[in-house]
């Protein structure tokens, strides 16, 4: 076994802490993870925490959701420089105005977003249950859908409603070639394509399945397919190859020539081995919010995890 796996399971024996990872994290961090899922996943397994610590291998945005729905738990991130194209694509200032220039719509946010942006929307969503929630509003309510443009794109043509989007994007999910993609396709015909919707109208047009992380892991287990193409970060190939090892799993091409012709998030692979130790050695860095907006954006996360 690995010396610092080894030396972070003691540490976390020591000091009563949890380890919760996303899918995007490097196979090593997933490995030693008490818990791994998306972002739902995530923010319900933090509500059922007993242990003291919560260690978030993943992103800020991630983090901060964990602190919201424990705020009397210590919140550690490996490295506060873990951020999100998405949550920052959204400055709760300019959000603010959005909202008051159309001051009888309900808003609905993904949960890739700023605590302060939590703070000012009636439910958060995940990628898991935005169709679930975006249903749940009353027909004649207008909705205002931010960050993420193409999940509010998609949820949209699902369900015929039309959303004020706000105009952000993931920068990984938007990297995907639609040509590159095609011709992959070409190569491996029997292969399914699969993607997140947070990827752009294009490639959702030519996949055959469309889910979260969570919902793509699941799809590859239960489809009789044994070929796919996989339109998501490419952390997610880790926990699905461990599930299917029989199966071919492909990762779809970015636009950028890059060398290992996958998409991979540089905010979520900033987390380390040795910051995760580093982290539950140091007890920082530490996620701190204000208890007022803690409280306030707990209410729409709350709401989401009701309605879930
Ligand atoms: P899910 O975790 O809902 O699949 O979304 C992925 C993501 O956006 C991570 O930032």
């Amino acid at each position: 076994m690995n010396n610092l796996a080894e030396k972070i399971r003691q540490l976390k024996r020591e000091k009563n802490a949890v380890i919760l990872a996303h899918y995007y994290q490097t196979p090593d961090i997933q490995d030693i993870a008490d818990y791994v899922g998306d972002s739902l996943g995530l923010s319900q397994e933090a509500t059922k925490v007993n242990a003291e610590i919560i260690v978030f291998a993943g992103v800020h945005f991630m983090a901060e959701t964990a602190k919201i729905l424990n705020p009397d738990k210590k919140v550690l991130l490996p490295d506060l420089e873990a951020g999100c194209s998405l949550a920052s694509s959204c400055p709760p200032d300019a959000f603010e105005k959005f909202i008051q220039a159309h001051p009888d719509h309900v808003v609905i946010t993904y949960v890739n977003c700023s605590a302060e942006v939590k703070a000012l929307s009636d439910i958060v969503c995940t990628s898991s249950n935005a169709l679930k929630i975006v249903n749940s509003v009353p027909k004649d309510k207008p909705i205002i859908f931010a960050p993420d443009q193409n999940l509010g794109k998609y949820i949209m043509k699902q369900t015929g409603r039309k959303m004020l989007l706000w105009d952000g994007e993931c920068v990984i999910h938007t990297a995907f070639s639609i040509e590159k993609l095609l011709e992959l396709h070409k190569e491996h015909p029997g292969a399914s394509i699969i993607a997140h919707p947070e990827s752009e109208e294009h490639i959702l047009d030519v996949a055959k399945f469309i889910g979260s992380t969570a919902a793509l892991l699941n799809h590859v287990k239960q489809d009789s397919n044994d070929e796919f193409i996989v339109a998501t970060e490419a952390g997610i190939l880790h926990k699905m190859q461990q599930a299917v090892p029989q199966k071919k799993l492909i990762p779809a091409p970015a636009k950028e020539d890059n060398t290992c012709a996958c998409s991979e998030c540089g905010y979520m692979k900033v987390n380390t081995m040795q910051k995760l130790y580093d982290c539950l050695q140091n007890e920082a860095p530490e996620i701190i919010l204000d208890p007022e907006l803690i409280k306030k954006a707990a209410i729409p996360i709350k709401r989401m995890l009701e309605l879930s």
